[in-house]
């Protein structure tokens, strides 16, 4: 990459109170790094159903940490592509100008800047995260904070084929991969060999996804390399089960897995027939709904683990679980938030061999004057996949049906 020209100015998205109303697109200063910190270019951002927790909360968002967002405004967007165009000294070995990274958001690290700004002066924070309370991704240009680069959550993209969709891509697709390796079953070969672990969903079994949104999408996708028997999708608006059978009927089928979409009228009657009676080996609920979250525990068979991807709202977080059932049928649950690099590179890698395709989950694109209108679609649930967003440019949101490394080119120039 050529000496590049960097502006004084640029435009983010920015998140100046709470709600909707107080996402703005505001010209602000190109922050210049300094010795522990790295400008990069933002390639492209992706929007999330997290971003809408933290419009709506705000301070309250337990990644803010009491910052007040109406007195310190913060660029939204968590998932995205950047290349390094000007380095702090102290990191100087480790980033390269020019080169791209993906962006790991959360930051398993207190912060080092505005300690000021968070509830108790900052202490005991042990988690911080890009888009939250260090700047997003929403934006022409980002500073990153060292803490990111400490944590090594800039993630080196290996190679240059691997478009910028799909670099910013594995952050969400990641999340899926950690999440089904929290699932864990205690198997035996036999009544009379030692019990073991087995790491993620059961092979053989019968995995439910509860939801069929952006994410449940991807947890279908990576469920199938578990290679379970039958894999249940339970949804009920009718556009999105259709998109699901359409990218994973074939797949399935040459994978010798049943795959059955439902509704959840009718999830428990599918659940009974298909497992005889049984219940599923595991259950993920990749939507964020109190109600769901508990009766998930029903559709459990013995040995069960429900994964409960999705979070719910603040002050809804009680759910009940049958004890009972704990104890005679060992069902259990588990939960996990975000990812780390390690499970990144896993996925990086996954879409540099061809076995993940993230292009045909992008259904919009648009510049980042239609950032705004992305995150609007998202909460409204219009969106059959994801939005990208192109910093650089400034064009409305397009629904499209698919993307690739030609049309990115095509429409960003880079
Ligand atoms: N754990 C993590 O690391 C992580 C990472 C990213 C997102 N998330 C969370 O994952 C969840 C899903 O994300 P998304 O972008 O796909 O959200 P989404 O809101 O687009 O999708 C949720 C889907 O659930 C469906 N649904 C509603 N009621 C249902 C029911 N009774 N049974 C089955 N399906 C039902 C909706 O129709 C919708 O299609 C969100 O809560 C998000 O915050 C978690």
């Amino acid at each position: 990459m050529g000496e590049m020209q960097i502006p004084e100015s640029m435009m983010a998205l920015r998140l100046t109170g709470v709600g909707m109303d107080s996402v703005e697109l505001q010209e602000i200063e190109v922050p210049r790094p300094e010795a522990d910190q790295v400008l990069c270019r933002v390639e492209c951002a992706a929007a999330c159903a997290s971003d809408g927790k933290i419009i709506d909360q705000g301070a309250e968002h337990s990644l803010m940490h009491g910052w007040d967002t109406a007195k310190w405004p913060v660029t939204l967007g968590h998932e995205g592509c950047v290349t390094a165009v000007e380095v702090g000294k102290m990191w100087e070995d480790k980033i390269e100008v020019g080169k791209r990274y993906a962006v790991q958001p959360a930051i398993p690290s207190a912060p080092s800047r505005y300690r000021d700004r968070y509830a108790n002066g900052g202490r005991g924070i042990r988690k911080i995260a890009v888009g939250y309370t260090l700047p997003g991704l929403f934006a022409e240009y980002v500073v990153i904070e060292p803490e990111v680069i400490g944590c090594s959550c800039l993630v080196p993209v290996p190679d240059d084929h691997i478009p910028h969709y799909a670099a910013a891509l594995t952050e969400p697709i990641s999340c899926v991969v950690a999440a089904q390796q929290h699932n864990f079953h205690v198997v035996k070969d036999s009544p009379d060999t030692p019990r073991k672990a087995h790491i993620g969903l059961l092979p053989g079994g019968t995995t439910l996804l509860l939801g069929a949104g952006p994410m449940g999408l991807w947890h279908a996708e990576i469920a199938m390399t578990y290679k379970p028997k039958t894999l249940i999708i339970s949804e009920p608006n009718a556009a999105r089960r259709e998109t699901a059978q359409q990218f994973f009927g074939a797949k399935a089928r040459e994978a010798g897995i049943n795959l059955v979409l439902a509704t959840p009228e009718v999830l428990e009657d599918v659940i009974r027939d298909v497992t005889g009676g049984r219940g599923v080996d595991d259950c993920i609920v990749a939507l964020g709904i109190r109600a769901i979250q508990e009766k998930s525990f029903d559709y459990l068979g013995e040995g069960g683990v429900t994964n409960l991807f999705g979070g719910v709202k603040a002050g809804e977080e009680m759910i009940q679980v049958n004890a009972r059932r704990i104890h005679y049928e060992s069902i259990s649950v588990v939960g996990s938030s975000g990812s780390d690099p390690s499970d990144m590179m896993e996925t990086m890698e996954m879409v540099a061999d061809g076995r993940l395709e993230p292009g045909k989950y992008v259904a919009a694109v648009g510049g980042l004057d239609a950032a705004r209108d992305l995150l609007l679609a998202v909460r409204e649930q219009r969106m059959e996949g994801k939005g990208i967003i192109y910093p650089a440019m400034r064009r409305p949101l397009e629904e499209i049906n698919g993307w690739s490394a030609a049309q990115e080119t095509a429409f960003s120039g880079r």
